[in-house]
């Protein structure tokens, strides 16, 4: 009897293990150097060397306090957690941005930035601190440049840490002198903001390490996504890394014309980091010696930057929709069909050979969209 039991279990492990061999998806050498790439999550930050703040524990508090504060904008009604909402991953959830005015442009998450090294969608920053600073100028956003010194003149919390991190009052700094403390603080906290792991985290371990067990945790559908993420569907070649970015730009043929005009992405950034006295070879830069400053110092528009936009990381990405610089795709499988449909007419810069119309069938969006959704964090 006892043998029959063990002959009839040995019958039962042997099919559910044939069950889950046919399940189970082969990675090719190159699918599997991609997605290599994709981590260790998260990766170790060195700190931002063109910041003395970053890091600092009191000006991660008082950064904190700042990003959440209503005070930071002429009319008092905006804050930078108006649409970077800390419980919304970041975001706001609206196609474009709501400031004082209507925005063009989608709220990009907060989270992650400690990884990047350009900012916004076209670039328009070389520094987390830098980028920090736009939207408290801006007329359209905050308008809060006034609204800064008054609340550091004001209210004794601010005006101390003020004090304490700049070893002046605010009253002797000049107006950008101030900002750009400001956003230095902004930027210590922001810097702290940074996903948890995630299953395909936890996945990619045991495949690398061949831990079977593990890896059928994941589930399959995600698994067969996550083979044509890094193969047929040439997705890693852009969302590369451990953040799903290589940090550049490109196009992918969502339109750049606006309610207003044409928003030309890249080419506009170039100029701007170019231009502005706020960038790392200006004298903010609290360590030009480093190199940090190489980038910016080498960058040069071209004619192909018209256009293009910043290969988004993307991880937590299924809680940050709409999707796209301009919000015009509304859900995950909204953005999946636009790579399975690309209409190649439309892209106009060169050299994105990369990109060609999937075809996918239902499943294999789903399988796509599922992966995508395995980048959210348990919590
Ligand atoms: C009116 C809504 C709104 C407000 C208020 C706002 N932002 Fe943003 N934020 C956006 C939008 C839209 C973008 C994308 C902008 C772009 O690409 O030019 C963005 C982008 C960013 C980025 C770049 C993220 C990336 O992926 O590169 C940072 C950093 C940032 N905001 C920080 C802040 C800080 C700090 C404040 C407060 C001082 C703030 N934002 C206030 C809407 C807003
Ligand atoms: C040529 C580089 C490139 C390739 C290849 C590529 N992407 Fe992208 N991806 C981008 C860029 C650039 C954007 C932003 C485009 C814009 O806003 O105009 C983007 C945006 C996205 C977004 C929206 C993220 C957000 O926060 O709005 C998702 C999701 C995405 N891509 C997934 C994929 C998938 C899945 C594939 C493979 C089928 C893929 N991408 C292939 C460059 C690329």
């Amino acid at each position: 009897m006892a043998r029959i039991r063990h002959i009839v279990f040995g019958v039962m492990l042997i099919a559910s293990l044939s069950v889950i061999s046919e399940d189970s998806v082969v990675f090719t050498e190159t699918e599997l150097g991609f997605i290599q790439s994709h981590g260790p999550w998260p990766p170790v930050f060195e700190g931002d060397s063109s910041n003395r703040l970053s890091g600092d524990p009191r000006a991660i508090v008082y950064g904190a306090r700042l990003f959440s504060d209503l005070r930071l904008s002429r009319d008092g009604s905006i804050s930078c957690a108006t649409c970077h909402v800390p419980e919304n991953n970041f975001v706001d959830g609206l196609s474009l941005g709501k400031g004082i005015e209507d925005g063009v442009r989608n709220t990009t998450t907060t989270s992650n930035l400690a990884f990047n090294r350009w900012f916004g969608w076209g670039g328009d920053a070389d520094s987390l601190w830098m980028q920090n600073i736009r939207p408290i100028v801006s007329r359209a956003e905050m308008d809060g440049v006034q609204a800064v010194r008054n609340l550091h003149e004001s209210d004794l919390e601010f005006g101390g840490w003020f004090m304490e991190l700049q070893g002046e009052a605010v009253q002797q700094s000049s107006d950008e002198e101030m900002l750009v403390l400001v956003g230095k603080a902004m930027a210590a906290f922001l810097e702290t903001q940074i996903t948890g792991v995630t299953s395909f985290d936890r996945f990619r371990i045991a495949l690398l390490s061949g831990d079977q067990r593990q890896m059928q945790r994941y589930p399959i559908s995600a698994q067969r996504g996550l083979k044509l993420f890094s193969g047929r569907g040439q997705c890693s070649v852009c969302h590369f890394g451990p953040n799903f970015t290589n940090g550049e730009f490109a196009e992918t043929g969502i339109s750049y014309f606006t309610s207003k005009d044409v928003d030309n992405g890249r080419f506009s950034g170039i100029e701007n980091v170019k231009t502005s006295p706020l960038s790392l070879l200006g004298k903010y830069n609290d360590k030009p010696q480093s190199g940090n400053a190489d980038k910016t110092r080498f960058l040069r528009k071209r004619h192909d930057s018209f256009g293009q936009f910043r290969i988004p990381g993307l991880r937590s990405v299924a809680e940050t929709g709409p999707y796209m610089h301009n919000g015009s795709l509304e859900t995950l499988h909204d953005v999946v069909g636009h790579y399975s449909h690309i209409d190649l007419d439309r892209l106009h810069t060169d050299g994105q050979s990369i990109l060609k119309p999937l075809n996918l069938n239902t499943t294999e969006i789903d399988d796509l969209v599922s992966f995508l959704k395995s980048l959210s964090d348990d919590n």
